[in-house]
């Protein structure tokens, strides 16, 4: 869901530089031949990504929740040469389109595709992290920020998207995702160890700074 109105989002799309031919045809694609297609980050939010990878310039990346690779090749901009960034999902019908669009893009020698349970893959890798995206089931969202966070580098950024999950988590409704948001928003924002600030940017995006 968007908080912006679709007119100034539009004028901002129009200001900001362009999708490249690519990521075009990747968002083109899956509104054509998937049936969730809203869980692709899009223009906006894919362009923030790699605004963020950029000034980051991250060594080693995680993604946590792939689907078509959209996002996975915004944030591989900003990765240092030789960078890795390291994409889990359980979906093995998508992460076979995504790794076709990866293989296309000049970052195929940089992501490592996994495919499995985010909770199952996280403590077996070995890196740690300058840049974390969490962006897969909200019910383990309070999972994956645990799992994660010793795995963060001082100073590494965690991004958490969909917080605001339709404007619900300032509502009372009781469903297992939205209630998990809310615990998650409260965790994050009483967190000594880290500098937040939740973004009302499209569904809500959460950046997170390890002290
Ligand atoms: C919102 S989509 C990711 C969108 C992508 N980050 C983008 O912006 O284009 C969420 C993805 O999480 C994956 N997922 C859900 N539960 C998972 C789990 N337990 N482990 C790994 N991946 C999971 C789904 O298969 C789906 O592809």
């Amino acid at each position: 869901m968007d908080f912006i109105s679709k007119e100034i989002i539009d004028y901002c799309l129009n200001m900001s530089s362009a999708e490249s031919d690519l990521l075009n045809k990747i968002n083109r694609q899956t509104h054509l031949n998937t049936t969730q297609p809203r869980m692709l980050s899009g223009h906006l939010q894919g362009n923030f990504l790699s605004i963020l990878s950029k000034l980051k310039q991250p060594v080693n990346a995680l993604e946590i929740g792939v689907f078509t690779g959209y996002s996975a090749l915004c944030i591989a901009e900003g990765l240092t040469q030789n960078g890795s960034l390291y994409c889990i999902d359980n979906n093995e019908e998508t992460n076979l389109i995504a790794q076709n669009y990866f293989n296309e893009s000049k970052f195929k020698n940089n992501i490592k595709l996994l495919q499995g349970n985010a909770l199952d893959i996280i403590p077996t890798l070995k890196p740690n992290f300058d840049l974390v995206f969490i962006d897969a089931d909200k019910k383990n969202y309070i999972n994956y920020y645990n799992a994660v966070f010793d795995k963060v580098n001082k100073g590494g950024l965690i991004i958490i998207d969909n917080v605001l999950w339709s404007g619900k988590v300032i509502t009372n409704a009781k469903d297992e995702e939205t209630q998990t948001l809310q615990q998650l928003n409260l965790l994050i924002s009483k967190d000594n160890r880290v500098k937040s600030q939740l973004l009302p940017l499209r569904d809500g995006l959460f950046l997170i700074v390890k002290n």
